[in-house]
């Protein structure tokens, strides 16, 4: 009998009515399940999980800043990271609208990254010292102003580049505050297969119980995908944006 899965397909094909998936990849949801509020689980939510679990190991209380927390895995980075037991959680982003989107999630602080000073304003919702875990895939200036919110032993994760790489960095300077910095990417997990398993059937069951709320922004059919990707080069969404195979 056909069962309703939700499946991580590592060499992509999710553009695609039929898709075949292994089934160590495969979690199964209940038929009555609405299968939208999975679909950005098993690349989205499956980064932002091993980030907190894998790249680093977050331990309860830690405070963890969210660059881009209004985007699909900022969106569940948000709140995985309070489903963890994090502490102070601030997110930031480019727009009033999507400032109260990330409040909406469960951020402890909304923070406007394209501000002068917005660091400070990181600082402050740590009780000056600084966030213990840092995701970041923004790049460009916003790596170089980043490390002045990092506090002693903070972790440095990147994950991304949207506005480029950003400066040369001299990695000596983690020496000063015992800091580390990771580099992240999804597809090298499957050499840990056991781990992608792990998360999927966390984010599944944290859905299921409605601890993970995913926020669909847009349902597409597939004739439209050009203009979902125009939406989202233009940040025009918050969360994430689906295309319909079937419509
Ligand atoms: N390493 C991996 O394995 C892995 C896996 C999945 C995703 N990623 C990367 O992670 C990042 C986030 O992915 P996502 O799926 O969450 O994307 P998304 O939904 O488009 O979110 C991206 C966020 O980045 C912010 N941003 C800042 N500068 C931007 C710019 N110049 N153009 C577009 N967005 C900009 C946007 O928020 P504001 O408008 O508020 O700034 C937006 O919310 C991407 O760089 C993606 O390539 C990496």
């Amino acid at each position: 009998m056909a069962k309703k899965v939700v499946a991580y397909t590592p060499k992509g094909g999710g553009y695609a009515q039929k898709v075949v998936a292994e089934t160590n990849f495969c979690v199964e949801i209940p038929e009555s399940a609405n299968a939208d509020l999975f679909a950005a689980l098993p690349n989205q939510g499956l980064t932002a999980y091993l980030l907190l679990t894998a790249s680093t190991q977050i331990q309860h209380g830690e405070s963890v800043l969210v660059q881009g927390a209004s985007g699909g895995v900022g969106s569940l980075a948000v709140q995985i990271a309070k489903i963890l037991g994090a502490g102070t959680v601030p997110g930031t982003a480019s727009t009033n609208e999507k400032l109260e989107f990330i409040r909406g999630l469960g951020a402890d602080d909304a923070i406007d990254y394209t501000q002068e000073g917005w660091t400070k304003r990181v600082l402050e919702s740590t009780g000056g010292r600084g966030v213990d875990v840092l995701l970041e895939s923004v790049g460009g200036e916003i790596f170089e102003q980043s490390f002045e919110c990092l506090a002693p032993f903070g972790r440095y994760i990147i994950f991304g580049s949207t506005r480029g790489p950003g400066q040369p960095f001299a990695p000596r300077r983690l020496m000063q505050k015992s800091q580390t910095m990771t580099g992240f990417y999804l597809p090298v997990f499957l050499a840990k297969p056991e781990l992608i398993r792990e998360g999927v059937e966390f984010l599944v069951k944290a859905t299921l119980e409605e601890k993970l709320r995913p926020s669909i922004a847009r349902v597409l059919p597939l004739s439209q995908t050009a203009e979902g990707h125009r939406l989202l080069e233009d940040r025009e969404i918050q969360g994430t944006i689906l295309l319909d195979t079937n419509r």
